[in-house]
């Protein structure tokens, strides 16, 4: 027996109910409904309903994610459906990205995925992070497949991969391949609105589908459409670094002569 078991939370220490509500597992209720469905552990052991832990001592997780990276930060990652509008409300009362994940405490999506573009999507309160995910000078690369109309050509892939130009200007370099005859896999960090669908309409190859598969470290391949969880501490760190600000150029240097190409 460990010693947490030997010394089990006093009556003083509160309920897991609502140490996953405070920690950002929505309200009282949806916790219980996690501790029910038998997601929620306490040092490695399925967790009852009422049992009161010791935020300090004792170990808990969701889905084998240990909760309280940050206490009151959630970072939820959510497999967008086509239809779902990526805002908070939507004045056609159309359904949106916040009404698939819990409710309490409130999140945003961080950037933004079209109507019809499908696949992950992250939502947060942490809004530091979120401004260093969305914005292009943090430079986190987004990956997509792409079905496109047509088979693209070599060419095309290489106009892809060094810029197109569209009406708001010449995209950055970026990643393009083909897996299949009609399928892109195309990795940007621009994030220009519906960015990928411009590039693929710029060449010849209006999208058909499109699914977001990676956001910088982050890859999900269990959710279901409209399905999400709350992201791992490792990946919320992975996301922190990948999203670091980028060392100012020392003065003389050449641009690009060192550090890994984005
Ligand atoms: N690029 C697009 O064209 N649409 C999206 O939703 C995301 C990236």
């Amino acid at each position: 027996m460990g010693p947490v078991e030997e010394l089990p939370a006093s009556p003083d220490h509160p309920r897991l109910q609502r140490v996953l509500a405070r920690a950002g597992f929505g309200s009282r209720r949806l916790a219980e409904e996690l501790i029910d469905a038998g997601r929620v552990t306490v040092n490695g052991t399925p967790a009852v309903l009422g049992r009161r832990v010791d935020p300090d001592v004792d170990r808990v997780e969701v889905d084998g994610v240990p909760v309280g990276v940050r206490p009151g930060l959630v970072h939820y990652l959510l497999n967008k459906p086509a239809g779902v509008v990526t805002t908070v409300t939507d004045t056609h009362g159309r359904p949106t990205v916040v009404d698939l994940v819990p409710g309490e405490p409130r999140v945003f999506p961080v950037g933004r995925l079209d109507l019809d573009t499908e696949g992950l999507l992250l939502l947060t309160n942490d809004g530091d992070l979120a401004h260093r995910l969305t914005h292009p000078s943090f430079g986190v690369e987004k990956e997509y497949l792409a079905e496109v109309q047509g088979e693209p050509a070599r060419g095309t892939l290489r106009s892809l991969r060094e810029g197109v130009d569209l009406d708001d200007g010449r995209t950055a370099p970026a990643k393009a391949s083909l897996l299949a005859p009609n399928l892109l896999r195309i990795a940007i960090h621009e994030g220009r609105n519906r960015q990928v669908r411009r590039m693929c309409e710029a060449v010849g190859h209006p999208v058909v589908r499109l699914v977001r598969v990676r956001i910088g470290p982050v890859r999900d391949r269990s959710l279901a459409p409209g399905e999400w969880r709350a992201l791992a501490a490792d990946e919320v760190r992975a996301l922190a670094e990948a999203a670091r600000p980028v060392p100012a150029r020392v003065p003389g240097e050449r641009p690009g002569a060192a550090g890994p190409g984005r």
